[in-house]
């Protein structure tokens, strides 16, 4: 069997480790990553070759690979970027058109498609003011694309470059087949959750951290009101969507953006799920208004129908599921509580 070459830009992230660890189980890839850290031990031996520094910079050392898939997870995330700004572009933007551009060139040279995976977001949503948050309800892909950070801007900006480059390194070569050189497809994800991993720079942050504090008997001030209200997904549902979108026939895409979707929480109901799995800890809300703006301008829900129809989408873990299925037997595992 001949080994498919993958390329995971930040490797080490949450979306990364367990990405690799997936694709490692199905053995039909030589995974090379890339991050600007070392990989953790929990993955070092499922990657063929690391690559370590600013993808930026790094990119040109990827000329010479033949890559049949990229995921490109590297990111500054939306808490992160809003302080950061410019770096955030140059990471977000930058690297993501360098990599863009790296995936065109090789398709070009091979004469085949190279599949690129890009994860966006809900931030890509940006809605004015809670009303309108509480009357849009689950937004579809083409709603309220005004973003209203950084982080969210870059991701929506991407996914019209992976747009471009698909369209114009992708579609001249359209007959007869493959009718698609440079293959981009893009998932907008909600607030992400692991038992495993802690998120670092988001602003979805707040969900995990509470849940992995109560488990391990530690306060904790959330930095948003108890009645925000975001989508979130477990971890494995995000890998789950990322290689289905990744092995869906492309001409059943009637799209190349998606989104995807599991369960919408309020905080304070994570709050309410936390102490009934955890009795007696100290969970209190402590608005931070630079993040409290940024969470109230993502919706409550997004509509993943398309996703649903397309490509047969639908979640192992609804609420219920997610608390009593998947995190908290493995987070008591981890923290023996
Ligand atoms: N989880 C991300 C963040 O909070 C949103 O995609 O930045």
């Amino acid at each position: 069997m001949t080994l498919k070459t993958v390329l995971v830009t930040g490797a080490c992230g949450e979306i990364g480790q367990a990405l690799v660890q997936e694709l490692s189980k199905r053995g039909d890839y030589r995974i090379v990553t890339e991050d600007m850290m070392p990989l953790p031990e929990t993955i070092k031996a499922l990657s063929a070759e690391h690559v370590q520094g600013d993808l930026v910079y790094k990119v040109k050392t990827f000329y010479d690979y033949d890559f049949d898939i990229i995921f490109h997870l590297a990111a500054s995330l939306s808490s992160k970027a809003e302080v950061a700004t410019e770096e955030a572009h140059r990471i977000n933007v930058e690297g993501t058109m360098h990599l863009l551009m790296l995936a065109a060139y090789r398709s070009e040279k091979y004469g085949k498609s190279v599949k690129f995976l890009f994860p966006s977001s809900i931030a890509a949503y940006g809605i004015s003011n809670l009303d309108v948050k509480k009357s849009a309800g689950s937004v579809k892909e083409d709603e309220y694309n005004t973003p209203h950070t950084m982080y969210g801007c870059n991701k929506l900006y991407c996914e019209k470059l992976g747009m471009y480059y698909s369209r114009y390194y992708g579609q001249r070569h359209l007959d007869p087949d493959p009718p698609f050189m440079l293959d981009f497809r893009a998932l907008r994800f909600p607030g992400l959750i692991s038992a495993f991993t802690l998120p670092s720079g988001g602003t979805s942050d707040y969900g995990p951290e509470m849940l992995h504090a109560a488990a391990q008997g530690k306060p904790y001030s959330c930095f948003v009101r108890e009645d925000t209200k975001i989508s979130f997904m477990a971890m494995p549902d995000a890998i789950k969507s990322l290689l289905m979108l990744t092995d869906a026939p492309r001409q059943n895409l009637s799209h190349i953006i998606y989104n995807v979707a599991a369960f919408a929480l309020t905080a304070g109901e994570f709050r309410d799920r936390a102490l009934r799995a955890f009795p007696g800890e100290k969970i209190t809300f402590n608005p931070n208004p630079r993040r409290q703006g940024i969470v109230d301008s993502w919706p409550e829900d997004v509509d993943d129908s398309l996703a649903r129809k397309d490509w047969g989408w639908k979640p192992d873990y609804d609420e219920d599921a997610f608390f009593d299925q998947y995190f908290l037997p493995q987070i008591r595992k981890r923290y023996g509580m």
